[in-house]
């Protein structure tokens, strides 16, 4: 299958960003106030996390990238807005003064984790009102939207979203968290991995089971598809006309973190392409094939996907 250019598809992503903060350092001694190690930091590094990382997967495929989303009145709001700017992602950030920007801080010495910690406050209402209006307005500009929800609070009215993407025929895929899909109802595609999938409709024993309960959610929830990514066995795609299943491209497996933003953001851009759907879920089974071959949360340029065709 040939890579089709991405210059005109549009994508409009909106959800919970995060920052990835990792300070790399050496410990030499122990703490005097505390048992716990003391680690001199010697460098930091910053990376775009959660939706951010979605919006930068689409940048990377030559495609428009616009990133709606909430972060704090800081300077890691600061960071991540520079990140994006630098990724080539049009980045409409809402700044909430009563919050703090969604952080992961890791500490790390020695190529081994000694900490993490977490920044997270849910955004105000008053914020989440201004991203439903900028999603209006922004929504008539792009080809597809992507929900990415990370559980954060920032798609407090995605009820509504997928109601106005819908009316505007716009396909709407949302990569899903936590226990209650029907705030999904209607959306045009959904991509839990296998345990997001498991939480909400239970285990399976066969292939027939997965799909059985794969299409009962999807007709629940009035979905046109639901994708099942399943780590080293690839993914599926359920629809009215049936299963379609991928088995994984990957040569060498690295680090598979963010091979899921890579999966929604490359379906997307696919679709804002005029891209069918067999195309597009086998473009992301490539994308995605790429980047757990390298370290880190990644991403996949046309010419890494030109190069994998077979
Ligand atoms: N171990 C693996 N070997 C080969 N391919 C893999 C592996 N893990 C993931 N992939 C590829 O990445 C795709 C998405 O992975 P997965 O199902 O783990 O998503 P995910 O759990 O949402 O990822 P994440 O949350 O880390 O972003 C898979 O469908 C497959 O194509
Ligand atoms: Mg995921």
């Amino acid at each position: 299958m040939k890579v089709p250019s991405f210059s005109s598809a549009r994508v409009l992503i909106v959800g919970d960003v995060m920052l990835d903060r990792y300070w790399f350092g050496d410990v030499e001694r122990i703490s005097p106030e505390a048992p716990v190690p003391v680690i001199k930091v010697g460098r930091i590094e910053d990376r775009t996390g959660g939706a951010a990382n979605v919006a930068r997967n689409v940048a990377s495929l030559g495609a428009k990238a616009t990133l709606l989303s909430v972060v704090g009145d800081d300077e890691a709001g600061n960071s991540l807005e520079a990140l994006l700017k630098n990724e080539g992602v049009s980045a409409l950030l809402h700044r909430d003064k009563s919050i703090s920007t969604t952080v992961k801080l890791r500490a790390i010495a020695r190529h081994q984790q000694l900490l993490r910690i977490d920044f997270e406050t849910q955004p105000s209402f008053e914020i989440l009102e201004s991203v439903l209006a900028d999603f209006i307005s922004e929504i008539h500009h792009a080809d597809v939207v992507i929900l990415s929800d990370y559980g954060k609070g920032g798609l407090g009215h995605i009820e509504k979203m997928i109601r106005i993407a819908r009316e505007a025929n716009k396909p709407i895929l949302v990569d899903p968290k936590g226990e209650d899909y029907s705030r999904y109802r209607g959306a045009t595609l959904i991509t839990p991995n296998r345990s997001e999938f498991r939480q909400v409709a239970g285990s399976w024993k066969s292939e027939e089971e997965l799909e059985k309960k794969a299409q009962n959610l999807r007709k629940e929830l009035e979905l046109d598809a639901l994708l099942v990514t399943r780590s080293e066995e690839g993914m599926s795609l359920y629809r009215e006309a049936g299963v379609l299943h991928e088995g994984v491209k990957a040569r060498e497996v690295y680090d598979v973190s963010g091979a899921g933003d890579t999966v929604i953001a490359t379906f997307g851009a696919m679709l804002a392409t005029g891209s069918p759907f067999e195309d597009s879920m086998r473009m992301a089974n490539r994308a995605a094939g790429i980047v757990v071959g390298k370290l880190g949360t990644a991403v996949a340029t046309p010419q890494e996907l030109e190069n994998q065709e077979k």
